[in-house]
């Protein structure tokens, strides 16, 4: 049975589930948005969202007092960077993702200044093994390898947190210290299918090693019940 706004954990809480709108359009976003209603108070709107009306959504949804983390992945010239986590900014998002090259996080710190604006750094792209890295030109270096070298660079940068694996966050709270945001996805209920996701742990697992907050998508928003499943995860999460 769904729990009713009073019952419901508070909202730092709720904040630390952030829900991924998966979703191929705005309308669809929106139908599951509503459905989940007070439970869900953060939402991540990622590429395919973002190129197909996202951005009006998440001007709608930090207008309604949610907060959003635009996952854009950021990588270009830092001058492009720059502006662009400026515009970003003003819009209201609370996080965005960027590619850990030293550059691109500089300009984007720089863009940000002055903003609540909080900027994730993506290390390796989790689909990315050794041989993706020579593939792409890099010197023999393990994936391991480049994760700690970019997650260090993100801290001296002053990035303020890193995405990664909930299996890596003990080793990059390591590295980063304690007040960097350590933001994981490949978080599955107990029972719940893995997907394609393959390095996975349980809502509570995820918080115990370290988490700020766990990215959550086809587990909710392609539930039978949306706010159900996220009520169950919130529960979680404030379980442990
Ligand atoms: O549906 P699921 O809960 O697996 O979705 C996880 C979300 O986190 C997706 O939006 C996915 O793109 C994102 N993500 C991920 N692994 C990463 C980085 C982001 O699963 N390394």
């Amino acid at each position: 049975m769904p729990l009713n706004q009073d019952s419901l954990p508070s909202r730092d809480i709720r904040d630390k589930l952030i829900i991924g709108l998966d979703l191929p359009s705005v309308a669809e976003a929106r139908a599951v948005v509503d459905r989940i209603g007070e439970a869900g108070t953060f939402y991540k709107i990622g590429y395919q969202l973002a190129y197909a009306g996202g951005f009006e959504l998440a001007r709608a949804l930090i207008a309604e007092g949610k907060k959003v983390f635009l996952d854009l992945k950021l990588h270009d010239i830092g001058n492009t960077v720059e502006e662009g986590v400026r515009s970003v900014a003003r819009l209201g998002a609370t996080l965005l993702t960027v590619h850990a090259y030293p550059q691109t996080m500089r300009a984007a710190v720089a863009g940000k200044a002055g903003s609540s604006l909080k900027i994730l750094a993506v290390t390796v792209l989790t689909s990315y093994d050794d041989n993706d890295l020579i593939e792409a030109g890099y010197a023999p270096v393990s994936a391991a390898e480049l994760v700690a070298r970019r997650a260090a660079q993100a801290r001296e940068i002053g990035v303020d947190g890193i995405v990664c694996a909930a299996t890596e966050a003990e080793r990059v709270r390591g590295i980063v210290g304690p007040d960097r945001l350590i933001v994981t996805p490949g978080i599955r209920p107990a029972g719940a299918e893995a997907g394609d996701q393959k390095r996975i742990v349980t809502p509570a697992e995820g918080i115990r090693l370290g988490a700020d907050h766990l990215v959550v998508a086809r587990p909710i928003v392609k539930a039978a019940d949306p706010r159900a499943a996220a009520e169950a995860i919130v529960r979680e999460i404030a379980g442990a």
